[in-house]
């Protein structure tokens, strides 16, 4: 399903003084962490919202899951949990007995602490079992709490951080009874500010207890958001979490503490009521997206391009004379641009970069996220942050280093980089459930293509005929997309069947043909587990010929200078390499539908072939194409 807009107004906050820590805020390191929350109370069946929420949040880690269902009125709170993935849960439920619940906090977990076990899975509880605790985040004082805990006699059955935060409550809630000052949820959300109290570190935290009809949930540096629909006030980490018929989403901000009963009531860090924060901009969370027959996520999405590519093109494709865009952005012209991503964003913010250089002339630095330091001094640069989740770590703190103006350009107008960010470029290419980027990808390519077009543009770098034609060539991508995969997708099948047991390959290319020949490697290794060296073809020489024996497989992004590629190709090709071309030639091994001429952006068709090739491969070796070992769809921890 489309995104109904492009844009959204964000809140920039520019709070000194941290409300939790009262330091400045510059003064603390931001921290974001795996995982997926999801927390309900409400009319309907706390089970079926919760697996739901998971299921959409699975792709935050999937190493294992849990519930704790709160049946009210004072009886036991049910733990249960699995580890694998989601649908291990399922198994462990007894959905029929399990509908009548209508409280409950649930988590997926991607294992960054200790093995992906059951014991090591959320819910975590108290010694008496009476408290449910799930957490995004890190506690950094925890050896201190352990040690302090169990000489207090309590009982700590885990590795896991999150387990002493049941233990601060429960010491917290027992105190406070025998005072008999609150009772009700009052009692919960105070035993709760308490615990957090004593925390160092980061948390996004959701508590449920026996004896309490409701939930608290509070977060400090790890996303939180809380909805409301007419049958239930529920918690999530990202939008994605919420279930599709919520009226109203909005964030916690740091040291905001919320229980959800039968209605929301809001408490700021000094334990202060406060009015619930205004609502988030835009629609309710993505339809969940299905298969319709497709075999998998991953192919569904593929197939998925032209589409997703048009949509980019309709969007913004006349929007890009004078600079538009960026007055419809509401970004100033700068003289410098600096993008940052990660994995597949990374190698479309480096065509980006190359369309802005080459067409525009514009002074343009691509930084990996994770590599990120402040030290260059630039100023009137615009930063424009790759990330189709919105939710990737290492991006969300390469922004905190550079001042405004920032860009986001995302698949998730809603995520928190969105919220942050002065302007946002939609991709509006649907969700995309499989783990390795495909569409967001394609899409990300055309998205900053026209950006930089429009960017050009606005600084008179292109005449309008140039523009026409640059227009033109956009305009036919998605048909080329289309046709390539229709003419690709059986040859590619049948050499990965071919190749599959190759242990090491190498990819290769030139110029605008390089971040292509890096995406297909990644998605080879994402996706099948295979060993790939991706390097610029000059390089061989330098090194990476070294890998190459008989048989080796050798793939090659054709791309200008074709001549130059041509002597690279034969260099390997003489030392026993099994060639492997990608091109629009009529002799080439996995043939893509090309423009006659190279477009600034390069041979986006050719990564339609390399996708295909790396499914194959995977699908040939029997690996799960949706959900590769290891990965996470958003890595939410630096
Ligand atoms: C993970 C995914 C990759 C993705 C990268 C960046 O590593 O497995 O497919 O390219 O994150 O994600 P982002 O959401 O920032 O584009």
């Amino acid at each position: 399903m489309p995104f109904p807009f492009d844009r959204i107004i964000i809140e920039v906050r520019t709070a000194a003084v941290d409300p939790v820590l009262s330091q400045p805020i510059d003064s603390i390191t931001r921290e974001w962490i795996m995982c997926g929350i999801v927390a309900y109370c409400g009319h309907g069946s706390a089970v079926s919202a919760l697996t739901d929420g998971l299921a959409r949040l699975e792709y935050r880690g999937y190493d294992s899951t849990g519930v704790a269902l709160n049946p009210g009125n004072g009886r036991e709170v049910k733990f249960v949990r699995a580890a694998g993935r989601l649908s291990q849960l399922l198994v462990a439920l007894t959905l029929d007995e399990e509908c009548n619940f209508r409280i409950g906090i649930g988590h997926t977990r991607w294992a960054t602490h200790g093995a992906p076990s059951t014991t090591n899975a959320h819910p975590h509880r108290d010694c008496t079992g009476k408290v449910a605790v799930v957490h995004n985040g890190t506690i950094d004082n925890a050896v201190m709490l352990r040690t302090e805990l169990m000489a207090d006699g309590h009982i700590v059955a885990t590795e896991v951080d999150t387990e002493l935060i049941a233990h601060l409550i429960e010491d917290n809630l027992s105190e406070a009874r025998a005072h008999e000052v609150i009772e009700g949820p009052d009692l919960l959300v105070a035993a709760v500010a308490a615990a957090t109290r004593r925390l160092q570190g980061s948390w996004a935290l959701a508590v449920t207890a026996q004896g309490f009809d409701c939930v608290v949930v509070t977060r400090y540096r790890s996303p939180l958001l809380v909805g409301e629909s007419e049958k239930a006030h529920t918690a999530a980490s990202d939008v994605l979490g919420f279930e599709l018929d919520v009226e109203t989403i909005r964030e916690l901000n740091d040291g905001d503490i919320v229980s959800l009963s039968s209605r929301a009531v809001w408490v700021d860090a000094h334990g202060r009521q406060i009015p619930a924060r205004a609502p988030l901009l835009g629609p309710g969370p993505v339809a969940a997206a299905t298969l319709d027959g497709a075999p998998d996520f991953t192919s569904k999405e593929m197939a998925e391009q032209p589409s997703a590519a048009r949509h980019v093109i309709d969007t913004l494709g006349g929007r890009l004379e004078h600079g538009r865009l960026l007055d419809d952005l509401g970004l100033p012209l700068c003289c410098r641009v600096r993008l940052v991503a990660c994995g597949s964003s990374f190698y479309a913010a480096q065509i980006t970069a190359r369309v802005l250089t080459r067409i525009g002339g514009i002074p343009t630095r691509v930084v990996i996220a994770s590599e990120c330091t402040a030290d260059v001094n630039e100023t009137d640069t615009l930063t424009v942050a790759f990330s189709q989740s919105g939710e990737t770590a290492d991006v969300l703190s390469a922004m905190d280093a550079w001042p405004r103006p920032w860009l986001a350009v995302t698949n998730n107008p809603q995520s928190t980089l969105a919220r942050r960010a002065d302007g946002v470029l939609g991709l509006g290419c649907g969700p995309e459930l499989g783990v390795a980027a495909t569409k967001s990808f394609t899409a990300q390519v055309v998205a900053g293509s026209a950006l930089a077009i429009a960017m050009s543009a606005a600084h008179d770098r292109i005449s309008g005929a140039e523009l026409a034609r640059l227009q033109a060539q956009l305009a036919a991508v998605p048909d080329r997309l289309a046709a390539t995969d229709e003419q690709v997708a059986p040859i590619a099948a049948e050499l990965a069947a071919e190749l599959a047991h190759q242990p090491g390959w190498i990819f290769m290319s030139r110029g605008a043909g390089m971040p292509y020949a890096s995406e297909g490697a990644l998605k080879l290794k994402e996706l099948a587990y295979r060993w790939v060296e991706a390097t610029p073809a000059g390089e061989l020489k330098h090194g990476p010929i070294a890998l190459v024996q008989d048989q080796t497989p050798v793939v090659v992004v054709q791309a200008q200078p074709a001549a130059r590629l041509a002597v690279n190709v034969a260099e390997v090709a003489a030392r026993g390499a099994r060639i492997i071309t990608v091109g629009g030639g009529e002799d080439a091994n996995l043939p893509v539908v090309a423009a006659d001429e190279e477009p600034p952006w390069g041979p986006l068709e050719a990564v339609i072939a390399l996708q295909h090739l790396a499914l194959g491969v995977t699908r040939h070796l029997g690996h799960d194409v949706d959900r590769p070992r290891n990965l996470a769809k958003s890595v939410t921890v630096e």
